[in-house]
Formats: C-alpha cells, sequence, structure tokens
C-alpha cells in the first residue's frame, strides 16, 4: 500500500494557471507514453508515486492515449483506485478528446456528439466522477466553434469537469473560443501546446502572446522534443529509448546528423550552466514565466527526479539565451 512522503511540497512551487484560482506545479507530468498495455505496471507505479512524493499533483491523459487507445486512462484508474484514491483532492487530473478514438462519424475532432460520449468513457475507464480539466485536443474547422464550445460547456455545467482547456489552438482561434466560452461563463483556464527549444510554434502562431494577453494559463508538452532535449541519445540510440521501444511518433529518422550536433552544442551550454541539457530544456520553457507548466513524459522514475530538479535554475543570461537561438538557426 502506497503513503505519499510527508514533505512531498517542500520542493515543488506552483503558479497559477492564468488569472484562475487553479495552481498547477511548474513541472506536470503526462501519461501519453509508457502507460499503455505494452508497459509495466510496476513501472508506472514507480513513476506516479515518485513524481507524487515530489509534489507533481497534475497528471495530463486523453482518450486515446495507450496503446491500445484507452488504456492509459485504464492502467492509470487501476493504480488511482488500488493505491492513490485517498490522494485525489490533492490531485489535477486531465482529459481530452479530439483525435481518432473510435470508428465512424463521431468519434473524431469536435461535435458535440464526439466530445460528451468521450468524457463519459474516460470517467468510467479512470474510474472518477469529475475532471478537473477538460481539453478539446485540437483545431475542427469544420465543426463550429460554438458547438465546441457548448459541449465543453455542458461538460463543466453537469459536473464532469471542473474547468475546460484547448489544445492544439492557434492565436486567433484561442481568441474567438475565449469569446464564446467567456459568454457561456465556462471556466477556460489553459492552453496546451508543444513549446521546445526547438519547437517555437506558439511563439509564431501568436498562441503564446494572445494566452498571456487573455491570462490564460499554457501547459507546454513534449518539452523536451520526446527526449531529443537530454542526453538520452549523445552517444547512440539506447535500446530502452522511445525510438526503439515505441516508434509511433519519434523515429530514427528525426535523429539527424545536423540535430546531433545542435543536441551535443546544446548539452555543452547546460554543463556550463551545471544543469542536465533536460533540466536546461525544461528552465528554457519556463524562463518568461508566461508557460504555467512543462508538461513532461517519463519512462522511468529517475528522469522524473532529473526533470524537476530544472525548477531551481530557470533564468538565463542574454547571451545563453542568443547562444541557443544561434544553435537552433544553425542546424535547422
Ligand atoms: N495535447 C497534445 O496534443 C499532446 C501531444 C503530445 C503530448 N502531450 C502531453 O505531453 C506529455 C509529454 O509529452 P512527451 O512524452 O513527448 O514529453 P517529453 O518530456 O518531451 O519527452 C518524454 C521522454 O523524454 C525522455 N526523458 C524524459 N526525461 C528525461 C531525462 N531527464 N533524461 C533523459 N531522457 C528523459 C524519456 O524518453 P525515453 O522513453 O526514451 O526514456 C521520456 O519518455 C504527454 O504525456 C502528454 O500528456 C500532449
Amino acid at each position: 500500500m502506497y503513503f505519499a512522503m510527508e514533505d512531498r511540497y517542500e520542493q515543488m512551487r506552483y503558479a497559477h494557471c492564468g488569472s484562475s484560482g487553479l495552481k498547477l506545479p511548474l513541472v506536470s507530468l503526462g501519461l501519453w507514453h509508457n502507460f499503455g498495455d505494452f508497459s509495466n505496471l510496476e513501472t508506472m507505479k514507480d513513476i506516479l508515486f515518485t513524481a507524487f512524493d515530489n509534489g507533481i499533483t497534475h497528471f495530463d491523459l486523453a482518450n486515446n492515449y495507450g496503446p491500445a487507445p484507452g488504456s492509459a486512462e485504464k492502467n492509470f484508474g487501476i493504480i488511482l483506485k488500488e493505491e492513490l484514491s485517498k490522494y485525489r483532492d490533492e490531485m489535477i487530473i486531465s482529459s481530452k478528446a479530439g483525435y481518432t478514438m473510435w470508428e465512424g462519424p463521431y468519434g473524431d475532432w469536435g461535435s458535440r456528439k464526439y466530445l460528451i460520449a468521450s468524457i463519459d468513457q474516460s470517467l468510467k475507464r479512470m474510474g472518477l466522477e469529475y475532471v478537473d480539466i477538460f481539453y478539446h485536443h485540437r483545431m475542427d474547422k469544420n465543426t463550429p466553434l460554438e458547438e465546441t464550445c457548448g459541449a465543453l460547456a455542458q461538460i463543466v455545467s453537469s459536473g464532469k469537469a471542473l474547468y475546460v482547456g484547448l489544445s492544439n489552438y492557434d492565436g486567433e482561434t484561442l481568441k474567438q473560443a475565449t469569446k464564446i466560452l467567456d459568454e457561456l461563463k465556462v471556466p477556460f483556464i489553459i492552453n496546451q501546446n508543444r513549446y521546445s527549444i526547438f519547437d517555437r510554434t506558439i511563439e509564431n502562431n501568436g498562441l503564446k502572446d494572445m494566452a498571456a494577453k487573455l491570462k490564460k494559463g499554457i501547459i507546454s508538452f513534449s518539452p523536451l522534443a520526446q527526449g531529443l532535449l537530454t542526453d538520452r541519445y549523445l552517444n547512440g540510440i539506447p535500446s530502452d529509448s522511445r525510438i526503439v521501444t515505441d516508434g509511433r511518433f519519434l523515429k530514427e529518422d528525426n535523429l539527424t546528423t545536423k540535430k546531433m550536433e545542435a543536441i551535443s552544442k546544446l548539452n555543452d551550454i547546460a554543463k556550463e550552466r551545471d544543469q542536465s541539457l533536460a533540466q536546461m530544456a525544461l528552465a528554457w520553457v519556463l524562463r518568461d514565466g508566461i508557460v504555467t507548466s512543462v508538461l513532461i513524459g517519463a519512462s522511468k522514475s529517475s528522469q522524473v527526479l532529473d526533470n524537476i530538479a530544472a525548477i531551481n535554475k530557470v533564468c538565463f543570461s542574454e547571451e545563453e539565451l542568443k547562444k541557443i537561438d544561434e544553435i537552433v538557426k544553425e542546424y535547422e
């Protein structure tokens, strides 16, 4: 039986999610990989307990996380029921719908039909009465934004989610959705987008500026570029790495010679800062205080501990930032 460490809130820091009352840890844990049916339940427990013991209160899921789709929620639900349920009120659990989940025209994108059915399925798989945050997972140009936002409103008013979020939206669509959600008085508090030293999309599509302007939170996913922005691949491809054990999204082809050179140079800067490359990559995302939390993945508990220590040094000199930008540009 798991009992959480008593000093679990001593090291972690928490930030308000935009102008909302909800605080998130600066480092959150996602269950996209390593929690599906091919992963080991004991390793999952070790990762989750290590995170919670060190102040990570936020756990991020989606209907389709696995493989198979749904299995990450199912496995998380088993661990929650057996070991973590006594800490439910200390946890922020999120889920999403927006990518392909089931066959036919009602298991994808952003219709009211899909979102309402999906939240019910997610709650059942996790054994929960409500999630803390429910996201629409991606923009859907073929469904009126009013319909998607209306479904999110209904999910909150029926008590199935406390807050809502939008994922993979751009700045302009975020602005339009905020107007609709405000009119519906929906507690929309957070954007979930990819953001890392290697992926600056939200700086270019208006999302980062718009979220700051509207006082909405941002939680950035894949802040380590799925492991590229760590020491994982500095000396070849380890047999237990994501490229080998999964390979659905991160592939050997992503490790070009140019990319490897960039990673090696970034690693040198991290060393000068007395940080691991992973810590520097996470600190970079948190550097200006606009991003509320970095949403990491982990295949082992030691990675969680390494990553949490990033919060001890999030500031950069102008010179360091310039060097990082130059490396990224040079090896694009
Ligand atoms: N909203 C969306 O559309 C969306 C999309 C993608 C992800 N997400 C969310 O974001 C979460 C994180 O995504 P991600 O897993 O791609 O994040 P990530 O943190 O960029 O990558 C995680 C991987 O990096 C490696 N790693 C982590 N810490 C390390 C360390 N200290 N040293 C060495 N290697 C380390 C591990 O790879 P190995 O397995 O090789 O050890 C780990 O599995 C997901 O779980 C999900 O919740 C959301």
